[in-house]
């Protein structure tokens, strides 16, 4: 399974301090941990003594310890310590299955198999100009790909948004333009006139997106500047982080790159809690809750070419987890 080989988010960095946590990838259940230096570890979560959950246990001395029986395990797997037996050392073999895992974007990333690719892109991370500021985790019962195919739908905006991102009385999506890139796919050229496009909006305001698809389950919105406003040349973003748990459920974060350093995080994150609570219950319903590759499962108009762009990159990925 390709998706394997790739990089997934499955927590927020922040949450993983002294105790283990229990998260999921992929169906597999994961324990994250860190060691005494801090550094981010990521097991099967599961002993292999007797099969307890190492999440119901505890960091000690810098060593994840199993709760039924007390075996500690070192960063990497090791088992270090079998306290019915204080003499022993346990030989190498004896290890619990260790995940490769960094953190980024303020996230923890996980791949369950080893393989040669990057982290998805965020490029306003590295913009000083901006803000960052996460919003979620969200738990949704729909797929990774419909979730991020509605990310990147605009003609959903003058219904499920009204009043939001879109009105009923101007409803019309004008042409944009959509290409292949090396890990995804682009949208150029997204118009839309928005009754409430962020926090601070007081009037209906024309906006002008890019989408581009960056992973199978990763997308990033990036807002065209004004001309002539004091954000000129500021290219705020807004990333969409999906952990796909199961093929049918789905953990979500948004990552906001804003140039807006008067709100508080918390008015951020309500705003876009407002947008995509108005999001949730539509995704929800949709079925079948895999998306469908075959291009006759579903009926498409010509705005949805991104939508279309995005499930031919998903066929020729070779993706199968959430998709049918
Ligand atoms: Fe983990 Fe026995 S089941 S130590
Ligand atoms: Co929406």
């Amino acid at each position: 399974m390709i998706e394997k080989t790739q990089w997934h988010p499955v927590a927020q960095a922040h949450e993983v301090a002294d105790k283990p946590v229990s998260v999921q990838l992929l169906e597999q259940a994961l324990v994250l941990w860190r060691d005494a230096d801090g550094r981010l570890q990521a097991f099967w979560d599961r002993c292999p003594h007797r099969g307890a959950r190492l999440s119901m246990g505890r960091v000690e001395n810098g060593h994840l310890e199993c709760p039924y029986h007390g075996w500690q395990f070192a960063s990497g797997g090791q088992c270090v310590k079998v306290p019915a037996l204080p003499e022993f050392t346990p030989p190498a073999r004896q290890c619990v299955k260790s995940f490769e895992v960094q953190q980024a974007y303020g996230l923890v990333w996980v791949r369950l198999e080893s393989g040669d690719g990057l982290l998805p892109v965020f490029a306003a991370e590295t913009d000083a100009h901006l803000r960052k500021v996460n919003c979620g985790p969200y738990d949704v019962a729909a797929s990774a790909p419909r979730i991020i195919e509605n990310f990147l739908d605009m003609s959903h905006f003058g219904f499920v948004h009204e009043g939001w991102l879109g009105s009923r009385d101007a409803t019309a999506i004008a042409a944009y333009e959509v290409e292949a890139t090396a890990n995804g796919v682009l949208a150029t050229g997204c118009k839309a006139v928005q009754p409430q496009s962020n926090l601070h909006s007081t009037q209906a305001a024309e906006v002008e997106y890019t989408y581009e698809v960056t992973a199978a389950y990763t997308a990033v919105l990036t807002k065209i500047p004004e001309e002539g406003t004091s954000k000129q040349g500021w290219r705020e973003q807004i990333g969409l982080f999906i952990c796909p748990l199961t093929p049918e459920t789905s953990r979500v974060w948004f990552r906001l790159a804003v140039a807006d350093f008067e709100s508080s995080d918390e008015q951020l994150q309500s705003f876009q809690h407002t947008i995509f609570v108005q999001d949730q219950p539509v995704l929800e319903s949709q079925l079948p809750k895999a998306l469908p590759l075959d291009p006759r499962a579903e009926m498409h108009s010509a705005a949805d070419r991104m939508s279309s762009a995005y499930r031919r990159f998903l066929k020729a990925q070779g993706i199968t987890f959430g998709v049918c």
